[in-house]
């Protein structure tokens, strides 16, 4: 894991995915979001780029951010960081688990899926619920950052995991926290957007923000599995996406809220498909 106190130097660039040769000193890593792509650094960056920007002047430079690590990942609580029954560590460290808790040591990087997130939270919980009454044997996790929920699922008992991400670097990272755990050849990493990789699963987990969320129940594809968990939006549109949830869905538990974010665990029901 990054030393907490060390500072990242991030530059917004407009102008789209620089392309893949970029090898730029210092670059740790390149985050893609709609128009823009974030560059992170571990020192400035301001005479690398302008010499990149001289030889690709399709990008511009439009904002730049510099903050502590532990400032972009929150990383303010002791570990391990429990969640049900899950123990989370973000480095090596001998740990003692009790009977049926589950270590899930995950580096995040700078990338969504510490475990810290009420939306990875939500989704955590509503795993280890449905995994106390049955075992999905196939799931697909999308938008699985540092493939949080995926490792999750193959150590609750998944035999098989499909997990997708649009951005390069969580696919990285996902990697990497996948053999730290043991569990690489259970879990497939598939570069893509969600929209277009729909593998076959019993389970699907899905927590991606609201825009995303409206575009993927409109279309009923969540009619494909058996069961969902769908997390990563606010309180506020609760009453949005219930009437977003096609016929085939039903609410398992009470939906699950925290910090005002709110995690649904949905049984899919065939004959209404
Ligand atoms: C809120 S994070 C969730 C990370 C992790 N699954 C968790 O629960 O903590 C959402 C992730 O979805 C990815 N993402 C956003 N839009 C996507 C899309 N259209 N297709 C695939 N991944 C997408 C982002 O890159 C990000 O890693």
């Amino acid at each position: 894991m990054l030393d907490p106190e060390q500072l990242l130097y991030v530059y917004e660039l407009k102008g789209g995915v620089p392309p893949p040769f970029l090898n730029l000193e210092g670059l740790l890593g390149v985050w893609p979001e709609a128009d823009y792509t974030y560059l992170f650094f571990t020192n400035p960056a301001e005479a690398t780029l302008q010499s990149f920007f001289r030889q690709h002047p399709e990008y511009s430079l439009t904002r730049r951010y510099q903050l502590p690590y532990k400032q972009w990942q929150q990383l303010t609580v002791q570990e391990p960081l429990v969640i049900d029954r899950f123990k989370i560590i973000t480095s090596k460290k001998s740990i003692k688990l009790s009977v049926g808790e589950i270590l899930l040591w995950i580096d995040p990087g700078v990338i969504f899926g510490s475990g810290l997130h009420p939306t990875t939270r939500g989704c955590l919980r509503a795993l280890s619920l449905l995994y106390s009454e049955t075992t999905p044997f196939k799931v697909l996790d999308l938008g699985t950052g540092t493939g949080i929920l995926a490792i999750a699922a193959a150590k609750l008992g998944a035999g098989q995991v499909d997990a997708v991400d649009l951005n390069p670097m969580a696919i990285s990272t996902a990697a990497a926290n996948c053999e730290r755990n043991g569990v690489k050849d259970v879990v497939r990493l598939i570069r893509g957007d969600a929209r277009d990789q729909l593998p076959e699963a019993e389970l699907l987990c899905v927590n991606i923000h609201f825009d995303f969320l409206e575009g993927f129940l409109r279309n009923s594809a969540i009619c494909r599995y058996r069961w969902a968990i769908v997390g990563g939006f606010l309180k506020e549109k609760l009453p949005e996406v219930r009437v977003l949830l096609p016929p085939c869905t039903k609410i398992k538990v009470p939906v699950l809220q925290e910090k005002g974010w709110v995690t649904m665990l949905l049984e899919i029901q065939k004959e209404k498909v």
